[in-house]
């Protein structure tokens, strides 16, 4: 695949300190963009990061035809630049562009395009801890028009933003009851961008109340836990850990959730993935049992859960008495670090 390169001439990175970098914020010199035109991918070229020139009647603008992955790059401690597990999140986005009525992206531009774009901003990967590159490759409809119909044109882009952590406090957690974030038969396993969008009135809400983020209940009788924030959600209770299971199409199939039930599992815990009711668990916080509560994602990494408020019950987890969820987090950090085998392959060499 041709791409084309066109370097900056003056590299941000002299004034930028990566060290405590707040999520999102900053972003690397570079940036991948591509152009989906009478079904081709063309004009494929990593530039210096800039804003980009629409027109104010493009598609994406307009009815949300626009899809997004997460994904992060780490240096090891030997500074050797690893991805963890883009492969899966590039087949996730073509499944997200499906459900979207959005062109497939091909591996080699998705991958090769990911690739090329940071191993020349390699120097922003921060090595501190807790620190990474986060990877967002994103599509969205171009076509000037605002009539409802799927675009003829997109375009595919990959920008790069060094991080730190996404959360630094354990999380305060309100159970939403009223609004949802998916339904079965809708967009739920997709990351589409209207997904975040719709969250944010009933997450808005919950913050006003002092929480943290909101963890979504089923659409129908509000029983059944199913995301937590843009996290997927685990609870161990005793010694079994559960999780929604991906059945009902409402849940996105986390590469960091894939990733906690592998090492869960071998850590000799089963991990069950199945409705869960919010019944069950008040009654196992009733009866005093062990009870860890995590979300994982890319941009979380394990978030540790402290309080969950269900309708005016709040439950309070003795955090510093746990094993489980920090034991999971440190192997997952430590794999990404180059401090535990990578037996599973995971990380991908740049
Ligand atoms: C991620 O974990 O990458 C996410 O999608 C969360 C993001 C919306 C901040």
């Amino acid at each position: 695949m041709d791409i084309k390169i066109n370097k900056t001439e003056s590299s941000k990175l002299v004034e930028t300190n990566l060290e405590n970098i707040p999520f999102g914020r900053f972003f690397t010199d570079h940036m991948l963009e591509a152009d989906y035109e009478n079904g081709e991918w063309k004009n494929i070229e990593i530039k210096p990061y800039q804003p980009l020139v629409i027109s104010p009647s493009i598609a994406a603008l307009h009815y949300g035809q626009a899809i997004f992955e997460g994904i992060k790059a780490y240096k090891t401690t030997d500074g050797e630049a690893f991805i963890f597990r883009p492969q899966d999140n590039f087949k996730r986005f073509n499944i997200s562009a499906e459900r979207m009525q959005m062109p497939q992206v091909p591996e080699e531009l998705f991958m090769d395009g990911m690739r090329k774009l940071i191993a020349i901003d390699k120097n922003w990967i921060p090595q501190y801890k807790n620190h990474s590159l986060y990877i967002r490759p994103f599509m969205f409809s171009t076509d000037e028009l605002i009539g409802v119909r799927p675009s003829d044109g997109y375009k595919f882009m990959v920008i790069l933003s060094p991080t730190g952590p996404y959360y630094t406090e354990h999380l305060r957690i309100y159970v939403e009851e009223k609004y949802v974030r998916a339904v079965s038969g809708g967009i739920g396993f997709a990351k589409a961008a209207g997904n975040y969008g719709a969250a944010m009135y009933a997450t808005s809400k919950a913050k006003k109340m002092g929480f943290d983020q909101v963890l979504w209940t089923d659409p129908f009788e509000h029983k059944y836990v199913q995301e937590c924030g843009a996290m997927n959600i685990f609870f161990m209770i005793d010694k079994k850990v559960i999780t929604p299971d991906l059945s009902h199409g409402t849940i996105l199939d986390g590469v960091t959730r894939q990733s906690a039930i592998t090492l869960l599992n071998e850590m000799g815990l089963e991990v069950e993935e199945r409705p869960l009711s919010m019944d069950e668990i008040i009654d196992a916080y009733k009866q005093g049992k062990h009870i860890e509560v995590f979300g994982t994602g890319t941009a979380v990494t394990i978030s540790i859960i402290k309080e969950l408020m269900y309708k005016d019950f709040s439950m309070q987890f003795d955090v510093d008495n746990w094993k489980t969820a920090p034991l999971l987090k440190s192997w997952l950090n430590d794999i990404r670090e180059g401090k535990r085998e990578d037996k599973y392959n995971w990380m991908w060499k740049i």
